[in-house]
């Protein structure tokens, strides 16, 4: 057995994370490699989000989360913003939509109202409103927030989106805003679903919830995927099983989606 895998074996990926956990001042970019973070699906996809805004010259961007409940989602995506903004001189506005008043009634079976019911995970919006900083809270059903969004709140172009509102009936009016101009939009957009593993009752499949509102997006427009970023575990140093939720909303016709960004500008193989 070589020295490098009999290292590996006596220290696994786990063992080093708890280690650079204990190191005090480590970079950003070493916090997110090394999910660090509460949320390490938030941080890998507004950091990922704000790594490509820099490389197109854009240094504002906008970060949404779809489902707030009690608020612990969107008061770790707003640290993160915070955190990320600081490292990358990227600003990052944080968006939060929900009923306030917990889920509405389910409309069919598609809604998995098996797991989920109306009236789940109510917020306490005075304490939430105290407990943020910055954030804006876009209060009421998606049928009502969604459609005015742009108009209302000209939010910086979008960079990241977590959708997390459960049913596939939400998930699908949420999909609405993605209809918006390209100006609002990164050419790619970080997407974490959080509805598509979850414990052994859920039972996800293609046929219903957020993975069917997926399949339908996608049937429906030529020019616009929402994709699984294939392959994310194998780039981790410590798989998770977010990883498998995190997709990109690619636009296709963004008058960017085709600027180099890669940070190698002269990339070559040369025989050595
Ligand atoms: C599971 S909770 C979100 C949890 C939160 N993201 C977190 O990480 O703490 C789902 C939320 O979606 C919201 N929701 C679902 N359908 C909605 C709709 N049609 N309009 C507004 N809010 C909706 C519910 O009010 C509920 O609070």
């Amino acid at each position: 057995m070589s020295l490098s895998s009999l290292l590996k074996l006596a220290f696994p990926k786990e063992f080093i994370r708890e280690i650079i956990r204990l190191l005090p001042n480590q970079p950003l970019s070493r916090r997110v490699r090394w999910d660090l973070f509460s949320r390490p699906d938030y941080a890998y996809g507004v950091y990922q989000a704000s790594l490509q805004a820099a490389a197109l010259g854009i240094m504002r961007i906008s970060a949404i989360e779809f489902g707030v409940a009690g608020g612990n989602g969107l008061v770790a995506l707003e640290s993160i913003a915070e955190e990320i903004a600081a490292a990358t001189g990227v600003q990052v506005d944080t968006y939060g939509f929900d009923s306030g008043y917990g889920m509405p009634a389910p409309v069919d079976y598609r809604d998995l109202p098996y797991v989920w019911q109306q009236g789940f995970f109510q917020m306490d919006v005075d304490a939430l409103r105290k407990r943020l900083r910055k954030s804006t809270l876009v209060l009421g059903d998606f049928t009502e927030t969604v459609p005015g969004f742009i108009a209302n709140y000209r939010p910086a172009p979008i960079g990241f989106i977590s959708f997390d509102a459960d049913y596939y009936s939400s998930t699908v009016t949420t999909f609405g805003l993605l209809e918006a101009d390209h100006a609002f939009f990164l050419p790619r957009v970080l997407c974490y679903f959080d509805d598509m593993i979850g414990g052994d009752l859920e039972l996800h499949s293609p046929y219903a919830g957020e993975l069917l509102a997926i399949e339908e997006f996608n049937a429906a427009h030529r020019w616009m995927k929402i994709a699984k970023i294939h392959g994310l575990m194998h780039k981790r140093p410590v798989t998770a099983w977010w990883n498998d939720e995190l997709f990109a909303h690619h636009r296709f016709d963004h008058p960017l989606y085709n600027r180099h960004v890669h940070p190698e500008k002269d990339w070559q193989m040369r025989l050595r």
